[in-house]
């Protein structure tokens, strides 16, 4: 078996080897397939240095495909090598992309050599939420770092890059009714680092850039809670907070929108209006989490307010746990991350789940009390194993398996302030995390997860990814 993450549903080796030439070109059946055929060329270019023209038609050695093979689901793949020729085929162009980053993984991160045994794969996820969470409010990270973080994760077949654009440190996105809460709640981040924000043209350029990469970008404006910044950018929003200065600090639960007040809804109607027009995606996430100075009533009242205003912007609601207390629109879908309690509540109305167990996949935590970087809250630790050892269907035992869509990891940025800080807080326990949304829970072993992510110690680095050289993988030199 190969060093492939996520281990493919099936793999069967051939005898032979295709070798990739300078003579290799791609080709595509039909010209809707030309940007996916220069996206794998582009990649191995980058590999091999060859120049793999891309053509549509039959004759090449690389060739991609559509296929009617409706077992595959929208996002599984083939991927066959034969000596003569490579094959990717799927149902649908996601399915093609993934294969691609399945090939990509079959030849070695650095030029040569570039020989892949022959095989056949047939392969399809687990689960249809494979996400990531940034947190780019008490960091703030520029559009490079973002794209970045895109490729890397869909590289793993990740599908989902949910940003958390607000909170009390800061508010990221441009809104044009509301100016103030970019340019001046924006202007702040965690321990007076520089703040920052997108353009809505940004924005938007994100969202296709995602969308290319078989991405969602789920977009989260945190409320009730977690809106200091957006206070004091405009006080007449407040219910409670700490002061009407911007904040730097690491507390939770000090903030609150004003539950009564008409012009709150106002707020909502308008930022979440100009949100769900930048954002093609079916889900606008609002937060709810921590929000300890709203009054619990208050709070029932809020999210059960809020849910219809995003229902009728066309758009389906997200939610942390706590949002389980109150009455939830069937639809909306709630992320546990903590408390098995508020999640459970939401199980048992029925509505769908993200599974984000805080002791598996808060990539905030840090790996040994050694490290540097990250937090000590859940008074336990994240090596790599417990990221990779656990099943999303039996973390919640109320919650039904349909119920379960899948799991995202989270990074909450409080101790992260740099691109290298991130990469080290997420990989590897993306790549964990990863397979877990993928591959099959009856497939998966740690001992051989260990040996396969060793092999990806070189193809992160030769990406400038600098991840943390876990002590229980064998990594290669
Ligand atoms: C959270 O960690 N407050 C969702």
């Amino acid at each position: 078996m190969p060093n492939l993450i996520p281990q493919p549903t099936q793999y069967i080796p051939l005898p032979g080897v295709f070798n990739l030439s300078p003579e290799t070109a791609v080709t595509v059946a039909v010209a809707d397939l030309q940007s996916l055929g220069e996206l794998l060329a582009a990649s191995l270019r980058t590999a091999t240095g060859f120049p793999l023209p891309v053509r549509v038609g039959e004759s090449g050695a690389l060739h991609l495909a559509l296929i009617s093979d409706p077992d595959l689901g929208p996002e599984g793949y083939r991927l066959e090598v034969y000596p003569e020729g490579i094959s990717l085929q799927a149902p649908h162009p996601t399915g093609l992309f993934y294969a691609i980053q399945t090939l990509r993984q079959l030849l070695p991160p650095e030029s040569s050599p570039t020989i892949i045994q022959a095989c056949q794969i047939r392969d399809q996820p687990t689960f249809r939420w494979r996400g990531v969470m940034l947190d780019v409010a008490r960091h703030f990270f520029g559009m490079a770092d973002l794209k970045r973080l895109i490729d890397l994760a869909a590289g793993y077949k990740c599908n989902v890059l949910h940003l958390h654009l607000s909170d009390d440190q800061g508010w990221r996105l441009a809104i044009n009714a509301w100016p103030r809460l970019a340019e001046y709640g924006g202007s702040s981040a965690s321990n007076g680092a520089p703040g920052g924000f997108y353009t809505q043209p940004e924005y938007q350029e994100l969202v296709a850039y995602a969308q290319s990469r078989q991405m969602l970008l789920v977009p989260e404006i945190d409320m009730p809670g977690h809106t200091h910044a957006a206070i004091i950018s405009y006080p007449e929003l407040k219910g409670t907070t700490k002061s009407d200065e911007l904040y730097t600090g690491a507390e939770v639960g000090f903030s609150s929108l004003a539950i009564h007040e008409k012009i709150t809804y106002k707020f909502l109607a308008e930022v979440l209006g100009e949100l769900a027009t930048l954002t093609p995606g079916p889900y606008l996430h609002i937060g709810g989490d921590e929000a300890h100075s709203t009054p619990e009533p208050e709070y029932k009242t809020f999210i059960e307010r809020l849910q219809p205003i995003v229902r009728s912007l066309g758009k389906t609601p997200i939610g942390w746990e706590e949002v389980g207390k109150a009455d939830l629109d069937p639809a909306t879908v709630v992320q546990y991350w903590w408390n098995a309690d508020f999640a459970s509540r939401a199980a048992a109305q029925g509505n769908p789940l993200i599974m984000s167990p805080a002791r598996k996949v808060y990539l905030d935590i840090k790996y040994d009390p050694t490290i540097r970087l990250g937090q000590d809250w859940t008074q336990s630790y994240i090596d790599v194993r417990d990221s990779y050892d656990w099943d999303p269907l039996t973390i919640l035992p109320e919650a039904k398996s349909d119920q379960i869509l899948g799991i995202e990891a989270l990074l909450w940025t409080e101790t992260t302030a740099t691109r290298d800080d991130v990469d080290f807080m997420i990989f590897p326990r993306l790549c964990a995390v990863a397979e877990v949304g993928w591959t099959p829970s009856g497939q998966r072993r740690w001992n051989d997860f260990r040996i396969r992510l060793s092999a990806h110690g070189p193809r992160l680095e030769a990406l400038g990814v600098k991840f943390y050289r876990s002590p229980q993988i064998p990594w290669q030199a």
